[in-house]
């Protein structure tokens, strides 16, 4: 990765009309229904931006939405890449950077992900208060990454602390219950055995997933504010372990995914 792909990158989005978006959005499984809130869509699909991580077969649908939402300029990623599906941690992040050279000033992100705290139920939304990366690797761990900004960078308060209170308070106003606490991020793409179930608990996971994790890495080191949310798909009872069920966890996803939209709508009407 260079400045320059980048600067390429970023100048074919311009071209197409991406006009200095002030709030980057990325979008999990299962949740792509926010995008039908953006007003005057303009998209890219991954496959045609320079330098993008070139998308799967399964990936098509993968695309940059420039628009307006609550009347402020945003960019939204339908659909991310993550490591289960052979990219590296350079690949997945680089539409972070990307989005962040066209001039994003706030990142949102939201992931589909298990509930390992049984005090969560499926359906519910969780706000990331913090994390632990179990994915064996860095975004930040490449040869000249000090031309894009320091190496040792701070992960003292990953999570913009003036947004999460902003959408625990909308959320309190809306009636939506919403949870809070530690997402882990795993490779995937297999879920979880009941003993890495027990394990991750006692690590202090309160949600597991296969993503978010090396795109915050990389907004702290582009000093980007993010809040993230996971809409959680299912529960990771060890004692009491139902087989994966890909279709529910989308379905989960889909049904809870308005309560997301209507605090991320009220959050970029308030920032
Ligand atoms: N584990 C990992 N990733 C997930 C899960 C899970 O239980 N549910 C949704 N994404």
């Amino acid at each position: 990765m260079t400045q320059t792909q980048l600067e390429e990158s970023v100048e074919y989005l311009i071209k197409k009309g991406f006009d200095k978006p002030e709030i980057g959005i990325v979008l999990g499984t299962g949740l792509g229904q926010l995008v039908d809130a953006i007003e005057n869509p303009i998209e890219a699909h991954y496959n045609h931006i320079p330098y993008f991580p070139l998308a799967t077969v399964e990936f098509h649908s993968g695309k940059l939405i420039y628009g307006t939402i609550s009347g402020k300029k945003v960019v939204v990623m339908q659909g991310r890449f993550h490591l289960y599906e052979g990219y590296d941690f350079l690949d997945i992040t680089y539409p972070i950077r990307t989005m962040h050279m066209l001039g994003i000033q706030k990142l949102f992100v939201s992931n589909a992900a298990g509930a390992i705290n049984l005090n969560f139920k499926k359906g519910e939304i969780m706000l990331i208060e913090d994390h632990i990366n179990l994915q064996g690797g860095s975004p930040l761990a490449f040869k000249n990454v000090s031309e894009f900004g320091d190496r040792f960078v701070d992960m003292s308060e990953p999570y913009d602390l003036d947004m999460r209170t902003k959408i625990e308070a909308i959320a309190n106003k809306e009636g939506i219950s919403l949870q809070k606490g530690v997402y882990v991020s795993v490779v995937g793409p297999q879920l979880e055995t009941k003993a890495e179930y027990r394990m991750l608990k006692i690590l202090g996971a309160d949600a597991v997933g296969m993503s978010t994790v090396p795109e915050v890495i990389v907004a702290n080191h582009l000093r980007l504010p993010i809040v993230a949310v996971s809409v959680l798909t299912d529960e990771c009872d060890p004692d009491n372990l139902q087989p994966i069920n890909i279709e529910e966890i989308i379905r989960i996803a889909g049904e809870a995914e308005p309560k997301m939209i209507q605090l991320f709508k009220e959050l970029i009407k308030e920032i």
